[in-house]
């Protein structure tokens, strides 16, 4: 098996490669692809580590070299946020990096599975699919937007806020990655009861907690060792589910239904990327409501990257 991080020597490629040289089963080929000069450096250094996961660096002109023979795609390159901005201020540079590293996929390895990180999700998931459309070989079954960083952080503050260990914490969030967008279902939460005030202001912590971070690292940029973990979790369940495990992540994807033409769900992952979109299950009044009240924007900023590749 082959992964490519595209972006590697950024401050989540880094964090993110570093996770898998040393959890990618034995065998594994790890290619970083970046256009900084420092990536041969960075995939060097993580060669020290002994694992038996092949890591190879590649610089800006060997994008296809980097994409060839890759069975999974994970894409953190772009700029990230400073304090002030909104993750759609990052839209305009992003759009077109996202864009021409997917056309590279589609012409090097057009049956890999493709998982964005970079912002804003909401929309560089759909530039994506617009992008390998438009070369004929798009596959809405090996298209993802990495959302798991809100389920890492909710799964987080709902351990701490209770005194459990966030490790045996699981919940679910759907809908999109920005804002409002984010949906967590705190009434799925198993074994927790929470009162309408601890709702509503978990909600606006999970839904804020990547303005925490920028705010905190103060110009230096945004979430990087907590994505990098977060990218990491998904990247292995991929894996896994690929060599025929049943897991299941929740996940940004095409799913045509009424709520939007891309939307977080829980997916069954398998050999073929998505096996399975499962229900996202009854929703609270609150939840019900705050869905209603964010579908415009979500589907505001899908309709943003389609008309980005289509104008
Ligand atoms: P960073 O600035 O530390 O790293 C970005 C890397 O991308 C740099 O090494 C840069 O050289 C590289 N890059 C830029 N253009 C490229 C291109 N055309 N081809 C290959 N590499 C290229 O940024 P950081 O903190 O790693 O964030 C990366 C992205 O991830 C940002 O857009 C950020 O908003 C997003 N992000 C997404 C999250 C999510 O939950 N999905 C969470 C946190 C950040």
């Amino acid at each position: 098996m082959k992964v490519a991080v595209l972006g590697a020597a950024g401050g989540i490629g880094q964090a993110l490669s570093l996770l898998l040289k040393t959890q990618l089963p034995a065998g594994t080929e790890l290619a970083l692809y970046d256009v900084a000069p420092v990536v041969p450096g960075v995939a060097v250094d993580l060669s020290h580590i002994p694992t038996d996961v092949k890591v190879e660096g590649f610089g800006k002109d060997d994008l296809a070299k980097a994409l060839s023979g890759s069975d999974i795609v994970l894409i953190p390159a772009g700029v990230p946020r400073k304090p002030g901005m909104d993750r759609s201020d990052l839209f305009n540079i992003n759009a077109g990096i996202v864009r021409n590293l997917v056309d590279g996929v589609a012409d090097n390895c057009p049956e890999a599975c493709v998982c964005i990180i970079t912002n804003p999700v909401n929309t560089t998931v759909a530039i994506a699919a617009e992008a390998l459309k438009a070369k004929g070989v798009y596959n809405k079954n090996k298209l993802f937007g990495v959302t798991t960083l809100d389920v890492i952080r909710a799964e987080t503050f709902v351990g701490n806020l209770r005194g459990l260990n966030p490790a045996n914490v699981h919940v679910p969030v759907i809908g999109g990655h920005s804002g409002t967008t984010i949906l967590p279902l705190l009434s799925q939460v198993e074994g927790v009861e929470f009162t309408d005030e601890e709702v509503a202001s978990l909600t606006t912590r999970i839904q804020n907690a990547g303005t925490e971070v920028v705010e905190a690292k103060a110009g230096g940029g945004s979430a990087t060792l907590s994505m990098g973990q977060a990218a990491a979790r998904f990247c292995l369940s991929l894996v896994s589910a690929m060599r025929g495990e049943n897991v299941v992540e929740y996940t940004y994807v095409e799913t045509n239904s009424d709520d939007a033409q891309f939307f977080s769900h829980p997916v069954r992952l398998g050999k073929n990327g998505v096996e399975e979109i499962l229900p996202y299950g009854e929703l609270s009044d609150f939840e019900q409501k705050a869905k209603e009240s964010m579908l415009e924007g979500l589907r505001g900023d899908i309709k943003l990257g389609v008309e980005f590749v289509n104008n």
